[in-house]
């Protein structure tokens, strides 16, 4: 079983971006701890991060028919582009959403998602925590009731 993680625009920035905000993990930090639990659930799991729009919209096409599931931080897109939202429903793999932050507490242009409707599950507000969360809940989620 393959898993997709998907990092949106900034996110190659954690570490030093805004720590207060998003934790001192660095992305090669949580990628790591992703193919660590990964190997220990029997999925591989491959991560990528872009800050481009377009390169987001092309990898999460290609991932039709060969990912089980998508883990999704869109990051700023999350607030904005029908296109990435598109490009999900098209795709036909179950999306599980992810933020460090819990951006119910934040400004209010981030309480709106245009992923919130299209994802199986959604995480936030755990840090780098959050995506481990979301590889055992879309893991559990794609074998069924044990
Ligand atoms: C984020 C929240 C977004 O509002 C923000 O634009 C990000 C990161 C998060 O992980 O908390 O870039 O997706």
């Amino acid at each position: 079983m393959r898993i997709l993680v998907l990092h949106g625009p900034n996110l190659n920035m954690l570490g030093t971006r805004q720590p207060e905000v998003y934790g001192s993990s660095t992305l090669a930090d949580i990628d790591a701890s992703l193919r660590e639990l990964g190997a220990e659930l029997g999925v591989d799991v491959d991560s990528r991060q872009s800050n481009h729009e377009g390169v987001l919209i092309e990898w999460i096409q290609e991932a039709r028919g060969v990912y089980a599931a998508l883990l999704f931080n869109p990051g700023g897109y999350t607030h904005s582009s029908v296109a990435l939202r598109d490009a999900v429903l098209a795709a036909e793999l179950p999306c599980y959403e992810v933020h460090l932050s819990n951006v119910y507490a934040r400004e209010s242009f981030r309480h709106r998602s245009l992923f919130a409707d299209i994802s199986q599950g959604r995480i936030m507000g755990f840090g780098a925590e959050g995506y481990r969360l979301a590889l055992l809940g879309a893991t559990a989620r794609l074998r069924g009731p044990s």
